[in-house]
């Protein structure tokens, strides 16, 4: 059997903490989808085209193995998606008690909607306390976000210091 899983998110941009959730999930799974969802809650930084570019970069600069598409949707559910390409299982990073709380409801909804199961994975905990949200606000501030975030997105968002 072909197992699919999704990860979906934001990722605006993506972290370190993402890409070592998707090469985890990459081992695990025979395909693995990344799928750049738009969450109509978060104010946006970057298009979701260009979120989806420095993904495939970052996936393809680590080196990360495995059958992995990179790609966004915007039409419906999530589990639509995963419906669409026969995906049976979401995969989603959880650094703390605050982000299980966030995910569970979503993951109840999304088997109760089409079956869909959620597997949690935690993060290494080099990353544990990183954020895409944490990562637009150093940058915006001019700060060095390149331990936190794969060189591609360093070289996007890092403004010179003055
Ligand atoms: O990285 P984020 O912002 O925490 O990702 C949240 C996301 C995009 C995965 C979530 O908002 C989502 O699943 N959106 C799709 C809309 C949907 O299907 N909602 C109903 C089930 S939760």
């Amino acid at each position: 059997m072909n197992r699919i899983a999704v990860v979906p998110g934001s990722f605006d941009p993506i972290t370190l903490g993402h890409l070592d959730v998707i090469e985890r999930a990459a081992h695990i799974f025979d395909e693995l989808h990344v799928l750049v969802v738009h969450n109509p809650g978060k104010t946006a930084l970057l298009p979701i085209a260009q979120r989806v570019t420095l993904i495939e970069r970052a996936i393809a600069d680590a080196g990360i193995s495995g059958s992995i598409r990179v790609t966004s949707w915007s039409v419906g559910l999530l589990v639509d998606y995963c419906t669409e390409v026969g995906a049976s299982v979401l995969v989603k990073g959880v650094r703390s008690q605050v982000d299980v709380a966030y995910e569970t409801p979503m993951a109840i909804v999304n088997r109760n909607l089409a079956g869909v199961e959620t597997v949690f994975l935690l993060p290494d905990p080099a990353h544990a306390h990183v954020s895409s949200s944490l990562v637009r606000q150093v940058a915006s501030l001019g700060g060095d976000i390149a331990p936190y975030v794969p060189r591609a997105v360093a070289d996007l968002l890092q403004k010179p210091r003055q």
